[in-house]
């Protein structure tokens, strides 16, 4: 058992009147029901626990025995003491139940509707990963090392809250040359994800009560982010062009925001046309409202050459850009970042300072080495070709063993496959049934708020690696589409 899960036992409730020991046992009980200890896990000893807790030997002891002899634990001499091996997630359903009203007892579901929780191993066809095994690791260990060894003094303090400035230059220089954003690296603030930078957005120009055009359908962790903030999230249908402005007109004229994904709309991967691109700089113009760009993948295209941001059209300083580092690179790395407007500097630094910490300045040095060192740009450049492979191998194995059943709808980029049904209503039975089968699968209708949408699968198919894994896959996809 590592340590730093042994401060989540912290601290002991001194109020509830409930002995030190009956808590600890608890606590313990409860790690084994949560699974946060498996069978065959160390338990700390009852000396280095006692020292942790700040109580006596016997108290730790007492707890032990008492785990003992419900067979949650065992002795194991000079191995110390493990989580009983074979130990199955029934053993403790009763107690667990008690535990419930218990004031020790850990909240156990989650209080915000969560779209998909992440997994530790990636799922077939999970989306927004990029191709795992293709990442250059040696490259980036050797780059890593060689940071770490550079560390200095100046390293090691606080990190600017708006982020290192290399990898601020860095970004500012990438983006022009590869996004059309013209920017300075003043106007760059660095956060930990896209939900940071929407965060940031929403403490400098949003008030509750203020209401913003979203996607529908759309990427939902975005509405739900303004929801939490208390402004009011407007969802404007999205067609083969993007979204619809005038619907989002006629919905909330005087809305606060427009928050978009131009380059591939997710989920559905068109791209917004130049007229509605027009259309909705138009708007934010004569409403003084603000557009954000979130341009989470748009290096992916495979038809034709990537497009140029929105923001390269703005003439009226009203597009805030924001990109990811979890596409191009992993997201494992938490690092995003925001493009403002020159006239907003002021204030969204004034925010940043209030309300975040800074990201680890670690990660974002050698992130801005891997750019500046031509890494970055030649594994974009990789991965846009791989995966115009890879989804071609996953849309012909579909097609081939499935095109009965299902429908490739053709997208000029992107990371993820939308499959339509032929002849059903509901994408949610066959979704149901590959996700039971161990495949991760995301449904169109998941995505919509409140407008219809022909049901669809969302597939991703970067870490499809070869023709085989994508016919292994068809065919248990067929064996549930067909039964
Ligand atoms: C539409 C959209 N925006 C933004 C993001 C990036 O989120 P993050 O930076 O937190 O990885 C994603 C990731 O899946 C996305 O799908």
């Amino acid at each position: 058992m590592i340590k730093s899960s042994l401060h989540e036992l912290l601290p002991l409730n001194l109020s509830t009147g409930e002995p030190f020991y009956r808590q600890i046992y608890t606590r313990f009980r409860n790690a084994i029901a949560d699974r946060l200890l498996k069978p065959g896990d160390r338990i700390p000893s009852a000396r280095a626990l006692a020292e942790e807790l700040g109580v006596a030997r016997g108290t730790i002891e007492a707890a032990y025995s008492l785990l003992s002899a419900e067979g949650y634990v065992e002795t194991r001499g000079q191995a110390g003491t493990i989580v009983t091996l074979g130990l199955k997630p029934g053993l403790h359903a009763g107690p667990a139940q008690q535990e419930a009203a218990a004031p020790t007892a850990r909240p156990r579901t989650a209080a915000a509707p969560v779209l998909h929780l992440p997994t530790p191993q990636p799922l077939p066809f999970q989306m927004g990963l990029p191709a795992l095994d293709a990442f250059p690791r040696k490259l980036w260990s050797r780059l890593a090392a060689r940071t770490i060894r550079a560390t200095a003094h100046s390293d090691m303090t606080y990190p600017p809250y708006a982020g290192v400035a290399a990898l601020r230059n860095e970004i500012a220089t990438y983006l022009q040359l590869s996004r059309g954003v013209a920017c300075t690296p003043e106007q760059v603030f660095v956060t930990s994800g896209y939900r940071e930078t929407l965060q940031l957005i929403t403490g400098a120009l949003f008030k509750g009560g203020d209401k913003v055009w979203t996607e529908d359908p759309g990427y939902l962790p975005t509405a739900n982010a303004l929801a939490q903030a208390g402004v009011t999230p407007v969802p404007v249908p999205v067609d083969g062009e993007g979204i619809r402005v005038e619907l989002g007109v006629q919905a909330a004229p005087r809305a606060r925001a427009a928050i978009v994904t131009p380059a591939h709309q997710s989920p559905l991967c068109v791209s917004l046309s130049l007229q509605r691109r027009f259309a909705l700089l138009d708007w934010a113009a004569r409403a003084n409202a603000w557009i954000v760009e979130d341009d989470y993948d748009g290096e992916y295209r495979y038809v034709g050459r990537p497009l140029p941001a929105l923001q390269s059209l703005d003439r009226d300083g009203r597009v805030l850009y924001a990109g990811t580092f979890s596409k191009v690179l992993f997201p494992g790395i938490r690092l995003a970042y925001l493009v403002v407007p020159v006239s907003q500097i002021e204030r969204f630094a004034a925010v940043s300072q209030t309300m975040f910490s800074g990201s680890p300045a670690l990660t974002q040095s050698i992130v801005a080495d891997f750019i500046a060192d031509g890494h970055f740009a030649r594994h974009v450049q990789r991965m846009r070709k791989l995966y115009g492979e890879r989804r071609k191998i996953a849309a012909e194995g579909l097609d081939s063993l499935l095109g009965k059943y299902l429908r490739v709808d053709p997208q000029p980029g992107g990371m993820h496959l939308i499959l339509r049904m032929r002849g059903r209503r509901s994408d949610k039975p066959l979704a149901d049934a590959m996700r039971k089968d161990g495949m991760y699968a995301h449904t169109l209708s998941q995505r919509t708020v409140r407008h219809q949408t022909q049901p669809g699968l969302l597939l991703g198919f970067t870490n499809i690696d070869s023709a085989a894994t994508m016919e292994n896959l068809a065919q248990r996809m067929l064996k549930l589409v067909s039964s």
